[in-house]
């Protein structure tokens, strides 16, 4: 039907006839002309009627928003003075000789790209017109980039590409399961995988040797900017290669993606830090090293200090005291530093205490705060040398026990770094490594697996066993701008071990025979050493396209509630099929068929 794309046409067309399709983006009538900026999805055109050609005249008339047109015409260089600098097709218009109404449209529910704030169910709701816009064109392109440059990277490797199965069993990922009844199997459910995890460690035990998938997981988990129930992964898994090379392998793929999407230099080589490091310096698992602000250790100086918030977590093992240095933080205003108090209590902060650094050269007299009471004047110098703290900086303090302390100081660091503008270069990717193998769960009295049950620990299985709450894993993550982009590990290849793992975790013989007999099973027969890793693909794709929410870079997501508008998903169940499926809801719903 059409010569060119509307986006396409430039002034070495010019003089040429050209035909074109697309949608009516803005119409507008100058003195007899009829001006309209046909979109398609390389972008948008202005074709010209004259009323000297009669008939495509009256048919342009009587167009609107959204209509879908066929035009014909000549191009034509723009008249001095209405160029259009910014727009790839600025320069030229196309005088318009024929033109079909192709089909019509309802005035659209929001206008497509306009400076109106169209709040998201609505969005959602009408998704195939919210997606017309530039922008999630644009973003859409940008994730069909990716994933081919992925593919590309891998295919050239000689990685599979196997598809696993999507009815399947739990996997355990840290997440609730979502359950698909079997109309087949009485009172048994499918599980939707959390990851293809097992498979993907089955497939090296076939002998697979290195695999890949960009493949859908399902996890019923509270809802983030970046985190979807459903969503995608780049997983990998590979034979006979350890720790250092699969790092180096992803490390590739991450350079050559953001060379070639993006154009940016990823740098030499990804710095490389412990848990333990990322915790002490930046509270985090996840550290955004764009910040140049870190957490500062003093609860040797508060040991002994007259404020029992300092004093008891600086005396508990579980404990810590931490100051964060802002640089000129002291601008901050009473309500300022109020709000942030507020915040850091998300994370279960119960105070925010803070000095601010009024004049450094005269002592106590120089600080302004409402704990400089509770100390000597020897401490608070200890704490400012520590803190390197200069005339005009604040200081926050966190205390308590080092899990909220870590999330709320941590998470402070990061908000007051991005708001104040402290954030230095645009990319900063690490890998964080060392990881415990295990958390204490202390509500529920038990070990809880950091990365999942199927990670190698760094040591023997008696030292495992002696000491799980030291063992470290081998399991690495690769963390950009303080987002977790992906992780991974060396997986446990021996039966013993895995079931030494599983039973560490509470998993006793049984359970674990009827949750993962078929892996200790398989584990028997010849299972070489392997590992690997599963990237975010929408996070990754979201970081790309600088999106602030990972809704943006999925075509169909889910709200925040986990639904769909666009279908009204999910859905109401009729008895027929209930019945078919032997299951009695509890309360019955409302609006059912039978
Ligand atoms: P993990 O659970 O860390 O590891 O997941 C890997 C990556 O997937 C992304 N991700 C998510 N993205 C969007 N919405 C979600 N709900 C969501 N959950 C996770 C993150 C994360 O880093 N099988 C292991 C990998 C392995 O060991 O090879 C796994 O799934 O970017
Ligand atoms: P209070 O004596 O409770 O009024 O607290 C004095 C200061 O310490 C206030 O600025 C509180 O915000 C702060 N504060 C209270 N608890 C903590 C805590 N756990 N960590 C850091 N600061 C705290």
């Amino acid at each position: 039907m059409r010569t060119h794309k509307c986006g396409e046409v430039t002034k070495q067309h010019l003089d040429e006839t050209i035909e074109l399709c697309g949608w009516v983006h803005r119409r507008r009538d100058h003195g007899g002309v009829i001006f309209i900026d046909l979109r398609d999805r390389e972008g948008l055109v202005q074709v010209v009627f004259n009323p000297d050609e009669t008939e495509a005249f009256a048919i342009a008339e009587s167009v609107r928003s959204e209509y879908v047109l066929h035009v014909k015409g000549r191009v034509k260089d723009r008249l001095e003075g209405t160029i259009n600098p910014n727009m790839k097709t600025g320069e030229i218009e196309v005088m318009v000789n024929q033109i079909e109404i192709l089909n019509e449209s309802e005035t659209p529910p929001f206008p497509i790209e306009s400076d109106i704030e169209v709040n998201e169910e609505m969005r959602l709701r009408y998704r195939y017109i919210d997606l017309r816009s530039t922008e999630m064109q644009q973003k859409m392109k940008v994730r069909r980039d990716v994933t081919r440059n992925l593919r590309n990277f891998f295919d050239d490797r000689e990685y599979y590409e196997i598809e696993t199965p999507i009815l399947t069993k739990a996997t355990p990922e840290g997440a609730r399961d979502y359950i698909v009844p079997s109309r087949t199997h009485e009172n048994a459910f499918f599980a939707l995988p959390q990851s293809p995890q097992l498979y993907k460690q089955l497939l090296m035990i076939s002998g697979m040797d290195k695999y890949y998938q960009i493949v859908r997981c399902f996890r019923d988990e509270d809802l983030r900017a970046d985190r979807q129930p459903e969503f995608t992964q780049l997983d990998i898994e590979t034979s006979f290669m350890n720790e250092d090379e699969i790092m180096e392998t992803m490390e590739e793929m991450m350079k050559q993606l953001f060379s070639e999407i993006l154009n940016v230099d990823l740098g030499e080589k990804f710095p490389v830090m412990t848990y333990e490091e990322g915790m002490r310096r930046y509270g985090s698992d996840k550290p955004d090293l764009r910040i140049p602000l870190e957490l500062v250790d003093i609860a040797d100086e508060m040991k002994e200090v007259d404020f029992k918030v300092f004093s008891g977590p600086a005396n508990d093992p579980n404990g810590r005291v931490v100051a964060l240095k802002i640089p000129n933080g002291s601008d901050l205003t009473r309500k300022e530093i109020d709000v942030l108090t507020k915040y850091v209590s998300i994370y279960g902060a119960r105070g925010l205490a803070y000095i601010k650094v009024n004049d450094r050269d005269v002592g106590l007299e120089g600080l302004q705060s409402p704990i400089v009471k509770f100390a000597p004047a020897e401490v608070w110098e200890s704490v400012l040398s520590k803190t390197d703290a200069k005339t005009g900086d604040l200081i926050f303090f966190g205390a308590d026990k080092a899990k909220v302390v870590n999330e709320a100081m941590g998470a402070l660091r990061v908000k007051i770094g991005l708001d104040r503008g402290l954030a230095e270069g645009d990319w900063k990717p690490l890998w964080l490594i060392d990881f415990p193998m295990f958390d204490w769960d202390d509500k529920n009295q038990r070990w809880n697996a950091i990365h999942h049950p199927f990670t190698a620990p760094s040591c023997t299985i008696e030292e495992l066993e002696a000491n799980p709450g030291q063992a470290l894993s081998r399991a690495y993550d690769l963390i950009l701008n303080g987002t977790e982009l992906g992780g991974g590990s060396i997986r446990i290849n021996h039966t013993d071990m895995q079931t030494k793992v599983l039973e560490i975790l509470g998993i006793g013989e049984e359970e674990a025979r009827e949750k993962f007999g078929f892996l200790l099973d398989a584990l028997k027969y010849g299972c070489p050493p392997h590992g690997g890793i599963a990237f975010g693909l929408d996070r990754l794709v979201m970081l790309m396209t600088g999106s602030d929410s990972i809704r943006d870079v999925i075509a169909f997501p889910k709200t925040q509630t986990a639904a769909c508008p666009l279908v009204d998903a999910p859905a109401i169940v009729n008895d027929i099929q209930l019945r078919e499926l032997g299951i009695k809801l509890r309360k019955p719903a409302e609006k059912t068929e039978s």
